[in-house]
């Protein structure tokens, strides 16, 4: 990964860039990485603060063997991929909320975006994008983000070298890539879960059609997330959003 590394100071998002780089033909595990982002991209259409120089702006370009069902899979293994690096620098104790931001202390320091381009039931190429809060300080982040959001350096009380964490992403990415492609989704599945938020607890689902109550159980083999409504049925959930006490 990384072999081919795009480093821009500033641009509209590492997602088209990175989409424009997949069509050009660039190979499996290109990088592309800004010190800022104007236009960053969130989870359904929301826009991603990017300031310059505080956090990681990274999109990796990855040319699976998989097909467009499996595509969620990729983003858990990021999202844990995350978690394990948190770890790994630091004494924080990183939570993974369904499907993939990373919370700290309850607070979201990371988002992951995937894009994908598939045809004929096959996927031609993912862009993985990931979005990490490094050293925003707690005036940085501001109004109604405050109670919600949060950086690397807020919760660890230091501040942290951007480019040794991104290698380190790199590096365990690759490691967890290759494995999860040699001996599939059951470790990530694993991994995902001993860092996964709510587990076992009630909260509120929200869809595009409803909101309700239900326990969060863990997720499918297919990386659906699994929960049990009031009623004890269970279900099996690909798109919705989680919330909990306010
Ligand atoms: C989310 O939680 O909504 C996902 C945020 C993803 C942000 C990253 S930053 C790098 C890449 N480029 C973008 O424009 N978005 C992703």
């Amino acid at each position: 990964l990384g072999h081919q590394l795009y480093h821009y100071k500033e641009v509209a998002s590492t997602q088209d860039i990175a989409h424009q780089l997949a069509k050009q033909g660039k190979p499996h595990g290109t990088v592309v990485i800004a010190d800022e982002q104007v236009k960053g991209k969130g989870r359904m259409s929301r826009p991603w603060h990017s300031p310059k120089g505080k956090g990681i702006w990274m999109s990796i370009l990855l040319r699976p063997d998989l097909v467009p069902v499996q595509a969620p899979q990729l983003t858990l293994l990021a999202a844990t991929v995350l978690a394990e690096v948190f770890i790994q620098k630091s004494e924080l104790k990183p939570q993974i909320k369904w499907p993939n931001d990373i919370l700290i202390n309850h607070k979201k320091v990371s988002g992951i975006l995937t894009e994908m381009q598939a045809e004929h039931d096959q996927i031609q190429y993912v862009v993985l994008g990931i979005g990490i809060n490094v050293n925003q300080a707690a005036d940085d982040i501001q109004g109604d983000l405050r109670h919600k959001a949060s950086s690397l350096r807020i919760e660890s009380e230091e501040e942290w070298s951007i480019a040794e964490t991104i290698q380190c992403i790199l590096h365990q990415f690759e490691k967890t890539y290759d494995q999860f492609m040699s001996q599939g989704f059951k470790k990530v599945k694993n991994v995902w879960e001993k860092y996964g938020y709510k587990i076992g607890e009630q909260v509120t689902i929200k869809t595009m059609k409803r909101e309700w109550q239900a326990e969060l159980i863990g997720i499918e083999p297919d990386g659906a997330l699994k929960a049990r409504d009031q009623k004890g049925n269970e279900e099996k959930l690909y798109s919705a959003e989680i919330m909990w006490g306010e």
